[in-house]
């Protein structure tokens, strides 16, 4: 199984989140109407970062994840090229959640930096590296 997941502020996962969904031939689900207990197989993250964090509701729903048969892939949406996402990392330990070293960070505006990213290429470079990533794991 593979799932898709995202956690949104100002829209941009949800879009990088359907790209990556269409994809890989499955619906992206909001964090917000997702049964954590639903949910095995390949897990796609997509979240975005604000002021080097992530958002507490998606800290708190990889709480809820614990004891899932789930591994975890991260794809960050944000406005600097890097991201480690220490945070969303360990919470992800804490629940015993393994995690793929294959990441993904995929642009994302804020103010006037990286002004209108994520864009179709940027959406694209993202499926491709889900559809990527799940085939190397045996998945699509
Ligand atoms: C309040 C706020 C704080 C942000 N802080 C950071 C930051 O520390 N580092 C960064 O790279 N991007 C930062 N960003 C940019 C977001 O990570 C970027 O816009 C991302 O695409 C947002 O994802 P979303 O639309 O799914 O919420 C910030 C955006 C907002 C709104």
């Amino acid at each position: 199984m593979v799932h898709v997941i995202y956690h949104t502020k100002t829209g941009h996962s949800r879009k990088i989140a359907a790209a990556v969904a269409d994809a890989l031939s499955v619906l992206a689900k909001d964090i917000k109407d997702c049964d954590p207990a639903s949910l095995e197989g390949l897990l796609f993250i997509v979240s975005g970062v604000y002021a080097d964090k992530t958002a507490p509701e998606l800290l708190d729903f990889v709480k809820r994840l614990a004891g899932r048969p789930v591994t975890a892939v991260l794809i960050s949406s944000c406005t600097a090229g890097l991201t480690e996402r220490k945070d969303l990392v360990n919470a992800l330990r804490l629940s015993g959640i393994r995690m793929l070293p294959e990441t993904f960070v995929c642009p994302g505006s804020f103010l006037f930096f990286r002004l209108g990213r994520p864009n179709l290429a940027d959406r694209q470079r993202a499926a491709d590296f889900a559809v990527r990533t799940a085939r190397l794991h045996g998945i699509a």
